[in-house]
């Protein structure tokens, strides 16, 4: 049974933090997605998760923390750690830093890095806080589905599979934290999100960015990150990136039962469903959840314009491709 708790419910936060103490599984939102959390230092709690999820057990979790003094506990810090920290803690930025002896190996799927975040999100920092301990935490779909940014989207697949979910409403962001790697003398970018390349090289100058992320398809032989190498994002339906035609002529073409996610305004044309969005901001936001809305409808086709390639749109962007099967 998965309890269903609302977060305007006073007794949420102490019940589901007692769930996780004693090693179980819960579902909870962040400012960018919901998460599946466990007791990240609770060997048993953590492989629950995988297998609720499907997750592959070679892809590490991010462990998330309730004050910035307790990265230290985790992970050994550096220059650019303390920097950053101290300016995007909380918030949606992932930091890779070599690991305590503290983190269990299943946690960090036996990488001896382990990834740590301090989400901005008041409800979760109490749960965290009160479950006396580090809640790792992937997003809460199975593996490959889009991320959820509700309690609904969460329920459709971990429900009877996990302890408890807390229904917060639909998630700000919408897509996942930004990654970074800061175990090398340089910094890698393994993930873009709303903490862009221009506001991390602000704190620490110059950083990497990882190739696949500005290539297309990711090279499956030397993923940096392990989950750069599993399918991402996908609705049933078929996800068609424009990036270089016009949106409404792919639209015309694909006929039936599609679904348009434009920045346009003002167009001429008749499709199932029209999501017209105003910046990178709005799209990000309700993306994933429009996703889950048309395999809910059946719909066929996703034509979704591409966002430019800079600031927050090279996140977005990069979702898009990972959700993809055709780009044109
Ligand atoms: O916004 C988010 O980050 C959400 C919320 C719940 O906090 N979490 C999330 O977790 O998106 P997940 O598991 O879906 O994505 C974590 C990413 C994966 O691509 C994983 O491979 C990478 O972080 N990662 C985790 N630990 C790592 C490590 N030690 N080294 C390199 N990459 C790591
Ligand atoms: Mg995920």
């Amino acid at each position: 049974m998965t309890k269903l708790f609302n977060i305007a419910n006073s007794n949420a936060i102490t019940e589901s933090a007692n769930i996780l103490k004693e090693g179980g599984l819960v579902a909870f939102p962040t400012e960018t997605i919901y998460g599946l959390g466990a007791d990240a230092l609770n060997e048993v709690a953590v492989k629950n998760i995988f297998i609720a999820k499907g997750r592959p057990q070679d892809n590490p979790l991010i462990v998330h923390v309730s004050s910035q003094d307790d990265v230290e506990k985790l992970a050994h810090l550096n220059e650019n750690a303390k920097k950053l920290i101290d300016v995007f803690f909380p918030g949606p930025l992932t930091i890779v830093l070599k690991k305590k002896d503290i983190v269990p190996d299943v946690t960090t799927a036996g990488l001896d890095s382990v990834a740590v975040r301090m989400p901005d999100h008041k409800l979760t920092l109490d749960l965290i806080s009160k479950s006396n301990s580090f809640i790792a935490a992937p997003s809460a779909n199975t593996s490959g589905k889009p991320s959820p940014l509700n309690a609904k989207s969460v329920e459709e697949d971990l429900y009877g599979k996990i302890d408890a979910i807390i229904d917060g409403g639909n998630t700000d962001i919408g897509i996942e934290s930004t990654v970074l790697d800061l175990t090398s003398e340089v910094p890698l970018l393994l993930r873009p999100g709303l903490v862009t390349v221009e506001d991390i090289e602000g704190v620490v100058g110059k950083i990497d960015v990882h190739k696949s992320i500005t290539q297309s398809k990711v090279d499956l032989d030397s993923p940096k990150s392990p989950g750069m190498k599993y399918t991402h994002y996908s609705p049933n339906a078929n996800v068609v990136l424009v990036e270089n035609s016009n949106v409404v002529d792919i639209a015309k073409q694909k006929g039936e039962s599609v679904c348009l996610i434009t920045f346009q305004k003002d167009i001429d044309v008749k499709v199932e469903k029209l999501i017209q969005v105003k910046d990178n901001r709005d799209l990000s936001s309700k993306l994933f959840d429009v996703f889950r809305e048309c395999d809910r409808e059946g719909i066929k086709y996703i034509i979704v314009e591409a966002p430019k390639n800079d600031g927050f749109g090279l996140a977005v962007l990069n979702r898009l491709k990972k959700a993809s099967n055709e780009i044109c």
